[in-house]
């Protein structure tokens, strides 16, 4: 999706707005509606799309935004992901991991701002003393949760990547409240050769199938499970972001977390260079919609990435279909060192106000939900399971 040598530039063409209108009602698509929709790039039709999948969303799913309070449990990592910035080969940024306490007390203010529902994100490790940390935590959150008045204990997000099986199995059961219990792990690109590319040829390297099977054993625990991937990523085409879509339909995932590809000083892709800004706002824009269209009754997180390529990246999200929001919790302290793409800007930095972030969501015309778990309506349906 290289600027002027892509595909991107290949595809688009003027459609006029009576074939737009008609594309855009159609509730199933083929590969090159799809293709179509991703590459629209006048203001006017990407208006329209953006507006049909905030219409949807409110027509499926109401107007609620859901909270999730981010907590950043650790930037320690033993994998070498080339695109990101706390990949274990990095040596710039000061490795941290926080206490139990700092986990609770950020949880606590979570709680006490109505969000119900946590999520806990880490650079992955997988070693004993790791997962008996995470379960000890996960333990104490559902405990203190409980006494802070949440009916059936709060609901949580794990971002922890690939574990075993008895892992999720674990986890979940310390966790407490296992009908709101989410896992979420990207496929970055259903591309294998991408995928190989970008996970570069450490000895523990990543592999797709791998990938895949993690997501098939969380479905399989029980989790509601989310997925997503990269946009704008060197070498990538609006071809894969098709087969990705085409992808998210086969895994039936619950949710979808999905950001652009930002350059990271602390990665291995210098000379891949990125995508133009503006470029790639507008795709990762139009891919946040298009899948709004393909799976209405899903979650879809407005990325913090999006937040970092633009300033109000978050709030344009929920103008195109996302429905939650993952506001940044973590200490200060630790937050400065917890730096996947860029280094973080001064406004990422700071706690930022949780009620102007409220009043910018609510300036979109969204209600932000508190008191409430948000799991996915997806989720819910395949069990039965009412709103919480
Ligand atoms: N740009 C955008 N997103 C990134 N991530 C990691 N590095 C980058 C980057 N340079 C995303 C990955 C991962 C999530 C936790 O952060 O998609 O799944």
């Amino acid at each position: 999706l290289q600027q002027g040598k892509s595909s991107l530039t290949r595809i688009a063409r003027p459609m006029t707005t009576p074939a737009l209108k008609a594309l855009l009602e159609k509730t199933a698509f083929t590969d090159s509606d799809l293709a179509l929709l991703l590459t629209l790039q006048e203001p006017t039709e990407c208006r329209a799309l953006y507006d049909e999948a905030y219409k949807r969303t409110e027509a499926v799913l109401g107007n609620a935004v859901y909270m999730r309070g981010l907590i950043e449990v650790s930037n320690l990592c033993v994998y070498d992901c080339r695109y990101c910035g706390i990949r274990k080969s990095n040596h710039t940024l000061t490795r941290y991991t926080l206490t139990k306490e700092e986990i609770l007390q950020a949880a606590e203010r979570s709680f006490r701002a109505g969000y119900y529902s946590l999520a806990l994100q880490s650079g992955e490790r997988d070693d004993a003393r790791f997962v008996e940390f995470i379960a000890d935590v996960l333990r104490d959150l559902h405990a203190l949760s409980l006494s802070m008045g949440i009916q059936d204990g709060c609901g949580l997000t794990l971002s922890f990547g690939e574990q075993s099986c008895e892992t999720y199995e674990y986890w979940a059961k310390a966790s407490g409240n296992r009908n709101a219990l989410r896992y979420l792990l990207r496929l970055e690109t259903s591309n294998p050769k991408l995928f190989e590319t970008i996970h570069g040829h450490g000895p523990r390297r990543k592999t797709l199938i791998e990938r895949y099977m993690a997501l098939s054993d969380l479905r399989r625990t029980g989790y509601q499970v989310g997925t997503g991937v990269m946009i704008g990523i060197p070498g990538q085409t609006v071809e894969d972001l098709v087969a990705d879509l085409r992808a998210f339909e086969r895994i039936d995932a619950d949710m979808f977390g999905m950001g652009p590809y930002i350059e990271s000083e602390g990665g291995d892709m210098h000379a891949d260079g990125m995508m133009e800004k503006k470029q790639l706002l507008t795709l990762t824009l139009n891919m946040l919609a298009v899948t709004r269209l393909m799976f209405p009754t899903c979650n879809i997180a407005a990325a913090t990435a999006l937040e970092s390529l633009v300033p109000g990246g978050r709030v344009l999200g929920i103008g195109a279909g996302c429905n939650v929001v993952m506001p940044n919790l973590t200490p200060t302290r630790a937050r400065v060192n917890y730096r996947l793409y860029r280094k973080k800007t001064e406004a990422e930095q700071e706690q930022i106000p949780l009620a102007v972030l409220e009043k910018d969501i609510e300036s979109t015309g969204r209600h932000v939900a508190k008191f409430r778990l948000g799991s996915s309506a997806h989720f819910r349906a395949r069990f039965n399971l009412a709103a919480d």
